[in-house]
């Protein structure tokens, strides 16, 4: 059996990830694919409680250091139960936020040294690394505008200031310049089908589809 593949989803807040992983999912089913739709912080029992420490509360509920071992708590959680056993049986992993949402907000725009997050990223990552990653960007306004029209309870990480969000948008922004062979940059700021034909094309162009 060969390994499967394994997709990211990354990008800032309301940028349209979660519209956009569904979709995908469903096109990658029809195409005759056993996928696995999953996302972070979350992803198995354990790793989802501690989504909910993560995403609830005030703003500076957490440091920086904390909150990245926190993310890298649950994703070793999610990837010991969900996302190996997926992969080694065949199965592709489309997953909503990886690893490059830690480089982003605990690390670009929350100050968390590079190199602690390298070193995690090397010891509990080992070789689970994306095939393939969707880097969603989008002017931070519109991507806010979006998100508070949805509001919920996880509502931690939108309600730091502006200055957070344009550090997240440029974080991003550097991951898919300095990796383009694993990163596609996608412009999320068109409507939902424009973006969707943007998803498929990156992945059928990189990825080999069924079918
Ligand atoms: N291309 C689009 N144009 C306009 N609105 C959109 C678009 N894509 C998604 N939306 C809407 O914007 C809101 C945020 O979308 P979504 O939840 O998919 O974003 P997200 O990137 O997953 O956000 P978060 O990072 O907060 O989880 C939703 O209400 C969704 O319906
Ligand atoms: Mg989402």
């Amino acid at each position: 059996m060969t390994r499967g593949r394994f997709i990211t989803f990354e990008g800032g807040e309301g940028a349209g990830k979660s519209t956009q992983v569904l979709r995908l999912v469903a096109r990658l089913e029809s195409a005759g694919h056993e996928v696995v739709k999953t996302r972070e912080p979350g992803g198995s029992p354990g790793a989802e409680s501690i989504r909910d420490l993560v995403l609830r509360g005030a703003a500076d509920r957490w440091s920086p250091v904390t909150e990245t071992l926190l993310m890298y708590a649950a994703r070793r959680d999610h990837i010991e139960r969900v996302i190996r056993p997926a992969l080694s049986r065949g199965a592709w992993v489309v997953c909503d936020r990886f690893a490059d949402s830690t480089r982003a907000y605990q690390g670009a725009a929350g100050g968390t040294a590079p190199g602690l997050i390298a070193a995690l990223e090397t010891f509990v990552l080992e070789d689970i690394k994306p095939d393939l990653t969707l880097v969603f960007d989008l002017p931070v306004d519109i991507g806010l505008a979006r998100a508070h029209a949805r509001a919920g309870a996880e509502m931690r990480f939108e309600s730091k200031g502006a200055a957070f969000h344009e550090r997240l948008r440029e974080g991003f922004r550097a991951i898919a310049e300095a990796e383009p062979e694993r990163c596609a940059l996608i412009d999320a700021s068109g409507g939902m089908d424009e973006v969707e034909g943007e998803v498929w094309r990156a992945v059928s162009d990189r990825l080999t589809i069924h079918g």
